[in-house]
């Protein structure tokens, strides 16, 4: 989709489509909705008042103008009340606007942001949402789908300055992003396998300004990354470690970004019951996270150092296939006594938050599909942070409030390593049914070699079961915004030590 900012008025729309938020307060809340309603002779108003047209959040409405505006239609987005206009409202207000266009088959759009509005916040909101709106999952429909892509979208604002511009064009890129984030969750096992996957990651690379590497199972075995081959044994698919560098920092100061990359997690010998086991195809969304982000930052070339690391591999109950009791070497040294095969997340990720320091990371944060605990402790509105540096993990918090990602820090400690002694190994990958989200995370940290490390469990906010007002059901690509908004942060003003 093509963005741009436009200002001028009614006579600057020269799309079909004009689409406006409507508010509670009545066409004489934005000067611009007054304008559209004495240039059609207060119809607008009536519409209201009969109730054809309401300003309730959310709601649709169109009338045509029949020659008394430039435009042929009006479209009217219920935005409730003025004062709880944000950039998050711009979000799902925009994101609402796109996909009625979509269903209508309209391929460009403007969309008017409110005059009194902080112009950058809402930019920057409505064409993020427009750009999360205009995603198809249609790929592999036989029949033309019923719904088309919005080509080109203007934003309508007062004054159109350098600040709003560049929010555009920031929010296009990482929508852009997210929207590869979803694509690649949303590919089936069978297709995006961990060599595809790797190809794909080499693909956004070449296209963007990356360094790219990839290690293949002799690669791992040389460096001793046994929790991640062991992972990958039960498969007949080798498993790749994928590494992506971007260097647009001057100091040492690298941000190592991890991804667990399971394209499937049967739960191996272990296995999982088959009611929703499909659904772990998506169990490679942090990867995929990684990878969007990665791709924005190559975009917006930020003034920062990131290595990135994809762990792909898939979890099968193959004849090879690791087995409870088993005792794999991960990178480190450490040795883990296998309890249980479906907690695999943890072992690709230990030789994966290995490797990322082994690659000169100083500052880590990995993003995951970890654990269905977290699922329950959060549900699919809410992200889980797992820290041991809080100013890192604060940086981490405040990328994710600026984009309206929602996270909430959860607690470590040492209290919770207990769960994971292992009578015969240093540490076993799984412990009892307590606060398993938790657990998961302390694992973690046992690799993170003491450095500022923080980790996202995204197992409940990767898929939506239900559609939101911009996000259609699916994978979300939750994680691209915070992880590009923090790289973009930390070149600005340092990384935190
Ligand atoms: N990929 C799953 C976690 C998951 C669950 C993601 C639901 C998305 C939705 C992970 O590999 C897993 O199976 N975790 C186990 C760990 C347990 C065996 C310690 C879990 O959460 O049950
Ligand atoms: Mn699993
Ligand atoms: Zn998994």
């Amino acid at each position: 989709m093509q963005v741009s900012v436009e200002s001028g008025g009614l006579e600057a729309v020269s799309t079909e489509v004009l689409a406006i938020p409507l508010f509670e307060e009545g066409m004489e809340a934005s000067p611009l909705t007054a304008e559209i309603d004495r240039r059609l002779n207060v119809q607008l108003a009536s519409a209201v008042t009969a109730g054809h047209v309401s300003a309730k959040l959310n709601r649709t409405s169109s009338l045509l103008t029949f020659g008394m505006l430039p435009f042929t239609r009006v479209l009217l987005i219920g935005a409730g009340k003025l004062d709880d206009w944000d950039a998050a409202r711009a979000r799902s207000v925009a994101g609402i606007a796109v996909r009625q266009a979509r269903s209508t088959r309209q391929s460009a759009l403007t969309f008017a942001v409110p005059e009194d509005a902080d112009i950058v916040g809402s930019v920057a909101g409505a064409v993020h949402g427009a750009m999360l709106a205009n995603f198809s999952t249609a790929q592999y429909k036989s029949n033309e789908p019923e719904d088309a892509d919005v080509e080109s979208l203007t934003v309508l604002v007062t004054a159109n300055t350098d600040e709003a511009r560049t929010a555009a064009e920031k929010a296009r890129i990482m929508g852009e992003a997210a929207n590869l984030a979803r694509a690649l969750a949303n590919e089936p096992g069978n297709i995006l396998t961990p060599s595809v996957f790797a190809e794909r990651a080499r693909a956004v690379a070449d296209a963007h300004g990356l360094e790219y590497d990839v290690l293949d199972e002799d690669g791992m075995q040389e460096r001793g990354y046994g929790a991640l081959l062991g992972t990958s044994r039960g498969s007949a698919e080798p498993a790749k470690l994928v590494t992506l560098r971007y260097s647009g920092g001057t100091g040492e100061a690298t941000i190592g970004l991890v991804g667990k990359g399971i394209t499937f997690d049967s739960g191996g010998i272990s296995i999982k019951p088959a009611a929703q086991m499909h659904r772990m195809k998506g169990d490679m969304s942090g990867a995929a996270a990684v990878l969007g982000a990665m791709r924005a930052i190559g975009e917006l070339r930020p003034k920062a150092n990131v290595v990135a690391v994809l762990c792909l591999s898939e979890n099968l109950p193959g004849p090879a296939a690791m087995k409870p009791g088993d005792i794999l070497t991960a990178g480190n040294g450490k040795t883990i006594e296998i309890l249980n095969t479906d907690a695999e997340g943890r072992l690709v990720l230990a030789d994966g938050l290995f490797h990322a320091l082994s690659q000169g990371a100083t500052h880590l944060v990995d993003v995951a599909t970890l654990t269905g605990a977290c699922v329950v402790a959060l549900g699919s509105v809410t992200t889980g942070v797992f820290g041991d540096h809080q100013p890192w993990t604060d940086a981490v918090l405040k990328a994710a409030q600026h984009t309206g990602e929602r996270m909430w820090q959860m607690p470590i400690g040492p209290e919770y390593r207990r769960q994971m002694d292992s009578d015969i190994a240093d540490i076993a990958n799984a412990g009892n049914r307590e606060a398993g989200a938790i657990t998961a995370a302390t694992f973690l940290q046992e690799f993170a070699g003491g450095v500022p490390w923080v980790h996202l469990d995204i197992a409940g906010t990767a898929r939506l079961e239900t559609d939101s007002p911009h996000v259609a059901k699916g994978p979300t690509g939750v994680g691209v915004a915070t992880l590009t908004q923090l790289v973009e942060t930390v070149g600005r003003d340092d990384a935190p030590s």
